[in-house]
């Protein structure tokens, strides 16, 4: 398994509608595997494709807290079929480095996706991992956590991401 780099706003990729997954084959589960290596060394709980540059319809999810054994769940061509109630946690972003801001999202939702032996699998989520779905759903859509922001808050991430990519420049 290798690192993938991961790519960061505003690389174009990122604002791409990902292609549906067409063929399991072992070079895609080598993609999924890559890709939670990827997100265990960041370390995140959630990557898409388009984020190491990819896009395609697929994401690797792990909410487990730490000292919990890991809950891997590799979603392929995911869609959300039924959303209940509402909820606004902050959320970040590999992809937008050193940035959280508050995002609203439903609150219970309904997943359905293939897994890695091409077998459909419907489940139900709340909670941190609801949220992780839906903000890595969003990602096969062109759809960044930012984009959530009202014009105002929006306006404010812009200058101060602007830095944050100065500061990370200068320190490479
Ligand atoms: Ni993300």
């Amino acid at each position: 398994m290798s690192i993938l780099s991961i790519r960061h706003y505003p690389d174009p990729v990122l604002k791409q509608i990902a292609e549906p997954v067409v063929t399991i084959d072992a070079e895609f589960r080598k993609l999924a595997a890559d890709m939670t290596e990827t997100m265990y060394a960041a370390p995140g709980i959630g990557l898409a494709a388009p984020q190491v540059g990819v896009s395609k319809r697929m994401a690797v999810i792990d909410c487990a807290s730490s000292g919990e054994p890991p809950r891997l769940i590799t979603l392929i061509n995911p869609e959300i079929i039924e959303r209940e109630g509402e909820s606004c946690e902050e959320e970040g972003c590999l992809s937008v480095p050193a940035y959280y801001a508050k995002v609203d999202r439903s609150a219970r939702i309904r997943v359905r996706f293939l897994d890695l032996d091409g077998q459909t699998v419907e489940r139900d989520a709340d909670g941190l991992l609801a949220i992780c779905i839906q903000h890595e759903l969003d990602h096969l859509d062109g759809i960044l956590f930012v984009d959530h922001l009202s014009p105002l808050k929006k306006g404010i991430f812009r200058k101060k991401y602007k830095k944050i990519l100065e500061q990370q420049r200068e320190q490479m």
